[in-house]
This record gives structure tokens, C-alpha cells and sequence, in this order.
């Protein structure tokens, strides 16, 4: 427990499940919240700065698993591995669904599910997000996976939010199902308790004794409030919500809270396999759970590594690695020689800018990515264009993006190298002078700087005025750990045979 460290993976979930790394029989709790297979492809929406609509659109993640080799693949895998109720399941949605996205979407989800199921421990519970389109599929994957009689509940999270269909009742629900892994499972219903709500009656009130349907035993209102049932009222986070950091599926807090509250204790291992922009890894983070969060995107990795800085504070944030990101120029490479798209990202994390376009739609404009800085408070924002270079570079590229910088009107550009710089490619450099601050004129920025990635590894920064703090992407609201003053001064008597 003393040695525990808590853990951000980037990566596939199934290899890193796979792999062995998270032991057999070590979560407590799962909560996955996969990409649903709803054709949509997902934007993702940086802060904007200072009136300037935020062009900074790109494609977090597509949401959709085709069916294809890497489906087939897992298909086969199932049929020949040693779960038959789930290999009969499978090959029966197939002779009904046929090849298509649902089927891979279904599969993808039944080879994970498998592996999340072996490192459950046997006292804990797995929570599963989907929507209505896929959930009744998925219920029988999860029984034949966890078995019928570990079926807990399918909690309806309920929400309002606009636009109506003229021909539907307007779908303002998902689907979480839970499962436990046996019968010996742990919940902790009383840390989420709520008001009971008999209109005008304090159920608290010693007069509300009843007795119970049919039997002579009597009962009383538990002094925390009920047990919510299983349909849950959480408002979804809205465009002004302060919660809000611009992934486009991120989950509400509140939501989270009662999930791991509910079914976990301080010091349990918690683990999310697909957690986009952290929620779950947050709650848990200060509710003093232990943590495995998994994303395939470096953006998530990149978003959440913030969030949790911006939410705790240095002080607050318990350690954490982050395992699968490149550690030296030779992995770099060898990410960069896998996907150009992901090591873009990363290396746009390394000096703390946002991605700058839809790499799927956007015309390469030699802008990979932007950070924005402001010489004082309220002062304008002032734009640096950032380009990632993984392959061959020389002076003719650095001279380019001069040009570029000068169009889209940045202070500095920035050119991030797997190659070191040549003599002229640092000549270049050289000739585009300086960014000299208003404030401090007597300061001066290089307007062109070359980074390569093994001196960003030596701890090279990037050089602009930074006494103002970036907003570069939208901060995590500051939030405090330990209990709240309400809950400090929150003392219930327990009563014997409450319920
Ligand atoms: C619906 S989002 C999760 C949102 C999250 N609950 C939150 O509140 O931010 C799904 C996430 O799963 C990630 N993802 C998709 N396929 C994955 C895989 N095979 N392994 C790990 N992560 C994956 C995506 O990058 C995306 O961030």
C-alpha cells in the first residue's frame, strides 16, 4: 500500500489489460464510460481566449469501432477462449446483427469486459455507461461475462437539455448498469444518502415510524436520508458550467461522486479504462481513492495531467505516473513512427499548447498547435504557432514558418525536432529577431525558436513572457480535499435497525 502509486496509462485499454500490469483480483471498482458507436465524431472545443471565438477544433476521438481485422480478431479470441456462454452470445448476435458496427462495437466491448472482470476483486463492482442504443446488447454480454445473479441494477441517469423531436419523446437518459463480482460485494449506502422527499413532512421526525407491508416489524427514516433510487437526477454539465474543461463527453462530478462513494472505500483501488478528460480519476483523486486511469489519446493524457495539477494544487496531489508516454528521444521516435497524430499531441503537451485544427478536416497550414500568453491580466492575448516536426527538417522549413507566423500574426513560432537543427536551419532562426514585450521592453523572446525533443527532455522550455499564467486550455475549477465545512459539522446519531 506504502509502495502504491496511482497510474495514468496511455494505450489501448485491452493491451494494457493484457499485459498483466494491473494484477488479477486488485480493483474494487470499475467505472467505463466507453465511446458509443453513434457515427458522430466528436470535436473537442478549447477555452476561448479573451473574445476570439475558439478555432481550436480538432478531433479528440471518432467514436465509432468498425467492423474490420482488429474486430474480427477479437471476435475469434472469443470464440476460442474459455468463456462459452459468451462465445454461444456472440456468435448469436452475429447470425442476428451481422458484420456491422454494432457487432464491433459489441465484440470490442465483450474482449475488454473479460479482461475487466479478471482484475475485479471478488468483493467489487463494475459500472458501465452506455446509452439506450446499445444497452440491451450489452446487459446480455455483462451477464454472460459476470452472470445473471451479479446483475445489481440499471441505474437511468436522468437529465434536461434542449432540442426536441416533433415525432419522439426527447431522450434525455443513459444507462448505467452494475454488476458486482459475486455475492459478497461492498456498498456503502450510507455516504450517499439523501433527503427523503415526502412533500411538506420532516421524515426525520420521530413520528414518521411506520411499520412495514404485511409484518409487524417496525422501521424508522434513517437520520442520512434514503438511498437514492436507481434512477438519478444529475444535471448534465452545461456550456457555462464552471466544471466544464471542453471535452465533449465529459461526465458530471456528481455523478462520479455517487459511483465511487457508493461502492468503494478511502484507499480502494479504482480504475477507468476509458477516461477521457479524468472525471472519474479526479473524484477519486480527492476522495483519497487509489487511481488507474487508461486513455488511447495523448490529448486525454494531456488534459488530465492538468486537470489534477489545477484542481489539487502541488500540495494537495498525491504522486502519480504516467506510464506509456515517451520517456526519452528514442521513444518519441517511435511513437512518432507509429502515429504521427498522437505524437503530435504529446509533443505539444511537453510545452503546454492546445492542438490547433482538425488534423481530419483542416488544411495543414503548418500550425500544429497554439498557446496563448498576455503580458498583464487584463491585457490582449498574444498567439505562439507551434509545428511538430517528426521527420526530416532544414532551413527552407524554418523560413516557412516565419512566413506563417507573420500571416497569422503570432508573437513567436516554435518548431518542435526529433532532428537536431543544421547551422543554417539555426541561421534562419536567427534572422527572424526578436518579440520584445510592451511592458518590459528591455526583455527579449526569440521570435523563432527550434526546440528538439531531446533538449525539451533536458528540461528546455520554450521562451515567452509567462509572469501572466497561460490559458492555454481552459483550467479545472480549484477544488479543496478534505471534507467540506458542512460535512465537518454534519453529525448524525446512528439509530439501531435504521433503514
Ligand atoms: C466517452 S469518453 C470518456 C469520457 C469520460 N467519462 C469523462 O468524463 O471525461 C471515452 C474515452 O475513451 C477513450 N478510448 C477509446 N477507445 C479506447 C481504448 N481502446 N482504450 C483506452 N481508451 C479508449 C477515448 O479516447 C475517450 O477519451
Amino acid at each position: 500500500m506504502d509502495a502504491w502509486k496511482n497510474q495514468l496509462f496511455f494505450g489501448d485499454n485491452l493491451d494494457i489489460l493484457r499485459s498483466g500490469c494491473i494484477p488479477v483480483g486488485s480493483v474494487d471498482l470499475i467505472y467505463l464510460d466507453p465511446p458509443f458507436n453513434s457515427n458522430a465524431t466528436y470535436n473537442i472545443l478549447f477555452a476561448e481566449k479573451g473574445g476570439e471565438k475558439s478555432a481550436a477544433q480538432i478531433t479528440a476521438f471518432d467514436d465509432t469501432w468498425h467492423w474490420g481485422p482488429e474486430a474480427m480478431a477479437a471476435y475469434d479470441d472469443v470464440i476460442r477462449g474459455d468463456r462459452p456462454k459468451l462465445a454461444d452470445l456472440l456468435q448469436a448476435l452475429m447470425a442476428f446483427l451481422g458484420r456491422n458496427d454494432m457487432m464491433a462495437y459489441l465484440t470490442m466491448m465483450a474482449v475488454r469486459l473479460v479482461e475487466l472482470h479478471r482484475v475485479l476483486k471478488p468483493t467489487g463492482s463494475l459500472y458501465l455507461h452506455c446509452d439506450p442504443t446499445a444497452s440491451h446488447y450489452l446487459k446480455m454480454v455483462l451477464d454472460a461475462i459476470f452472470d445473471f445473479k451479479n446483475f445489481r441494477n440499471e441505474i437511468i441517469w436522468a437529465y434536461k437539455g434542449g432540442g426536441s423531436s416533433k415525432k419522439d419523446f426527447p431522450r434525455r437518459h443513459d444507462v448505467i448498469f452494475r454488476y458486482s463480482n459475486s455475492n459478497h460485494y461492498n456498498f456503502y449506502p450510507d455516504t450517499i444518502r439523501i433527503p427523503y422527499q415526502a412533500e411538506g413532512i420532516n421524515r426525520t421526525d420521530d413520528s414518521m415510524w411506520g411499520r412495514h407491508k404485511g409484518t409487524s416489524k417496525i422501521y424508522k427514516p434513517h437520520p442520512l436520508g434514503k438511498v437514492p433510487e436507481d434512477w438519478w437526477p444529475i444535471s448534465i454539465l452545461n456550456a457555462n458550467d464552471p466544471e466544464r474543461l471542453g471535452y465533449p463527453t465529459q461526465k458530471p462530478e456528481a455523478l462520479l461522486e455517487r459511483i465511487i462513494n457508493a461502492s468503494s472505500k478511502k484507499g480502494d483501488i479504482v480504475l477507468d479504462p476509458f477516461c477521457g478528460c479524468g472525471t472519474t480519476v479526479t473524484v477519486a483523486e480527492r476522495l483519497k481513492r487509489r487511481w488507474i486511469g487508461i486513455d488511447i489519446t495523448h490529448l486525454a493524457i494531456t488534459l488530465i495531467k492538468k486537470r489534477l495539477h489545477d484542481t489539487f494544487g502541488p500540495e494537495e496531489l498525491e504522486d502519480f505516473e504516467v506510464i506509456g508516454e515517451p520517456a526519452d528521444a528514442k521513444s518519441a521516435a517511435a511513437l512518432a513512427e507509429e502515429n504521427r497524430h498522437q505524437f503530435e499531441w504529446w509533443a505539444l503537451g511537453m510545452v503546454d499548447a492546445a492542438p490547433a485544427q482538425d488534423k481530419k478536416k483542416g488544411a495543414d497550414r503548418g500550425v500544429d498547435g497554439v498557446l496563448y500568453f498576455q503580458e498583464k491580466d487584463d491585457g490582449p492575448y498574444h498567439k505562439i504557432i507551434v509545428q511538430v516536426k517528426s521527420g526530416k527538417v532544414n532551413a527552407a522549413t524554418v523560413r516557412e514558418l516565419e512566413g506563417t507566423r507573420k500571416q497569422e500574426q503570432a508573437k513567436i513560432a516554435a518548431l518542435l525536432t526529433l532532428q537536431p537543427p543544421t547551422r543554417p536551419m539555426r541561421e534562419a532562426a536567427a534572422a527572424a529577431e526578436f518579440y520584445k514585450p510592451e511592458m518590459f521592453p528591455e526583455l527579449r523572446f526569440p521570435r523563432l525558436q527550434i526546440l528538439t525533443i531531446t533538449e525539451l527532455f533536458a528540461g528546455r522550455q520554450l521562451e515567452y513572457p509567462r509572469w501572466v499564467p497561460s490559458k492555454t486550455f481552459k483550467k479545472a475549477v480549484r477544488r479543496y480535499k478534505g471534507p467540506t465545512p458542512q460535512e465537518q459539522e454534519k453529525s448524525y446519531p446512528k439509530l439501531p435497525n435504521s433503514e
